[in-house]
């Protein structure tokens, strides 16, 4: 069965803009333990501009005592390699990282670095961790980590994602019916890139932009291994939960009011 890692960066994010205590990713890993999810994916990014050290230390012994697996995705940083082969992670997904985006915006060029990128995942696969590359749906990228040994690719799904947003919110006829020619074409390559992955060995995982209303198109592309989803997920949470925190503050504030 298709597995749903579940990434808290976005958790991180939201305490970090005020810099408190909360919301703090480490009590969601504890509610995501009582569900069905499969795993816990983490960025630590070298600017630490959501995730921080210190909650990869709770959340790897956390987790390492659970029944959930821990993606940890990183930059091909020493820095970054040396913490995370001091946690319980059972998955390293490199990423490329640049300081300038706001979130991993394309897939690892994995061609044009594939000799630093062999070497620099030896002794992440030397201590057992399995090493997934994060590459757009383009066949000789996944080549490529094949080649450098990777274990799994990750398959960015973001074009595809930004393609299903402008095809949801185009009113004219002509408009979205073009719309939804280039997202099959999209959810073609994306077929083509799996095939041609799991025919090399490679396992496949998708993540990037996924949506409860956008994964539907995609269930098409069979042996997927893992669903890496963040930011839509977290997003709906809130929605999900908006109602009843209202009502505690409510209880508090207004003890002796009448229940609906
Ligand atoms: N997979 C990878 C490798 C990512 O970098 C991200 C973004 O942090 C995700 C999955 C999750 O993407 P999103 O937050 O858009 O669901």
């Amino acid at each position: 069965m298709p597995e749903l890692y579940v990434n808290v960066d976005h958790v991180a994010t939201l305490r970090e803009a005020r810099k408190t205590n909360e919301p703090n990713p480490f009590e969601i890993v504890k509610l995501l333990e009582r569900t069905q999810v499969s795993g816990i994916t983490t960025h630590l990014r070298e600017d630490r501009r959501h995730i921080q050290d210190y909650d990869i230390k709770d959340i790897s012994y956390y987790v390492g005592n659970s029944h959930l697996g821990f993606t940890f995705e990183m930059a091909a940083s020493e820095e970054i390699r040396a913490i995370l082969l001091k946690t319980h992670a059972n998955m390293a997904t490199l990423v490329p990282e640049k300081r300038e985006e706001v979130t991993t915006e394309g897939g690892l060029d994995v061609i044009s670095q594939s000799e630093k990128l062999a070497e620099f995942i030896k002794p992440i696969k030397n201590d057992g961790i399995q090493v997934s590359f994060f590459v757009d749906p383009v066949l000789n990228q996944i080549e490529a980590a094949k080649n450098c040994s990777a274990d799994f690719v990750e398959i960015h799904t973001g074009a595809y994602a930004n393609l299903f947003e402008a095809y949801q919110y185009q009113s004219d006829k002509n408009q979205r019916e073009a719309y939804f020619n280039l997202l099959k074409n999209e959810v073609d390559k994306i077929n083509q890139a799996v095939i041609y992955a799991r025919g090399i060995g490679l396992k496949v995982n998708l993540g990037h932009g996924l949506t409860t209303k956008n994964l539907h198109m995609l269930m098409k592309v069979r042996d997927i291994k893992q669903y890496h989803i963040g930011h839509s997920l977290i997003s709906n949470a809130l929605f999900y939960g908006i109602e009843k925190i209202c009502e505690q503050y409510l209880e508090i504030i207004n003890p002796e009011s009448p229940k609906l």
